[in-house]
């Protein structure tokens, strides 16, 4: 007999938030209390790689992570299924040949970067997951993202709505369900990146508990929220200009406001290190030197930097961290990023 199947393949890359999205208003739908704004890996250097089945051979939903068969769906992506298919079932109801909402699937996630990278793999493995999920449900082209397609990445991980597009993207708090690209990673071909590994260790506390715990104690937070907008239309236009100084500033800033303001939270989540603010003291002191600003930094929520450099200082940067991080263990290269895994300081 012919095996009915419906299959779909997708990939997205991890984001780097520069002005970081903190709490939400609503805890269920993912409504952000601010508006945030990253820049979206390169897809040819880092990506998670999704593959989604139907079928109605298929006994259960079952999930594949690097080709391991889990034991369960992650609480998250019971959600996106669930939700998917209420969507589709609504949308689907006076319409007669429906039979593949009762097919059970098959999701395969695979990253093509180690999770001891330094970079979270929730944002690109969502991201795709919702990509993949919205493709098979809605019958839509690859690639298209549509309404659900945003609201499904959103509730698997806030900040993977970001990842949905390349480049410079904004998520916009007074629309949740809008993310879009402001501009291409062309807009600025000299622009490197070089992430620096301290500790692969998972963080102390998940994302979600500790803005719950900043939105409740912290005062801090209630005056960054005030000037989160105005730092978005600056950074905006830095990089419209390509002002690597001005670019450098906010997003250094917006760095260190976030970690005070999880240092503000009560009791205080740490995610940064004591290497990390070696890094911090060196990055400040590497420019002074330098007269001008050469290497900007940004941390989430982790104590591993990722570092914003033009390519006409790259190499003498990368010495730099040789000399004060000679312990380094990984070096890998691509055109638009640079990942060193380090694993002391001298
Ligand atoms: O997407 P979440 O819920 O893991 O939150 C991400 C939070 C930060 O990475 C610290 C900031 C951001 O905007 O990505």
């Amino acid at each position: 007999s012919i095996v009915q199947k419906r299959s779909v393949s997708c990939r997205t890359a991890p984001n780097i938030a520069l002005i970081k999205y903190w709490g939400k208003r609503n805890d269920e739908l993912i409504i952000p209390e601010n508006s945030s704004y990253s820049i979206t890996l390169s897809e040819d250097d880092l990506c998670t790689h999704t593959t989604i089945s139907m079928s109605p051979e298929y006994k259960c939903d079952t999930f594949y992570y690097e080709n391991v068969k889990q034991k369960e769906i992650p609480k998250r992506m019971q959600h996106l299924l669930d939700e998917i298919r209420r969507r589709t079932s609504k949308r689907k109801l006076d319409n007669d040949h429906f039979s593949y909402l009762n097919w059970s699937v098959e999701i395969h996630s695979h990253n093509t970067f180690p999770s001891s990278s330094g970079l979270a793999s929730s944002a690109s493995a969502y991201s795709s997951i919702a990509i993949g999920l919205s493709t098979l449900f809605e019958d839509t082209e690859d690639g298209t993202i549509t309404p659900t397609c945003s609201y499904l990445a959103r509730i698997g991980s806030g900040s993977a709505i970001r990842s949905l597009y390349g480049g410079f993207v904004q998520w916009y708090h007074k629309d949740p369900a809008l993310s879009e690209c402001m501009y291409p990673a062309e807009q600025w071909p000299e622009l490197r990146i070089v992430i620096l590994v301290f500790n692969s260790k998972t963080k102390p506390i998940s994302s979600t508990d500790a803005m719950k715990r900043t939105t409740q104690t912290s005062s801090l937070y209630k005056e960054r929220l005030k000037t989160i907008d105005e730092k978005i239309e600056q950074l905006n236009l830095a990089i419209k200009k390509r002002d690597f100084e001005n670019f450098s500033n906010i997003v250094m800033r917006d760095s260190n406001q976030f970690h005070a303001v999880c240092m503000d939270t009560y009791p205080p989540v740490m995610y940064l290190n004591d290497q990390s603010k070696h890094f911090i003291q060196l990055v400040h002191e590497y420019n002074n030197a330098s007269k001008i600003t050469k290497v900007a930094y940004t941390f989430d929520a982790g104590p591993n930097p990722f570092c914003f450099i033009l390519q006409q200082h790259l190499d003498e940067f990368l010495d730099l961290i040789k000399y004060f991080y000679p312990a380094q263990t990984q070096h890998r290269f691509h055109d638009q990023i640079k990942t060193m895994k380090l694993n002391r300081i001298p």
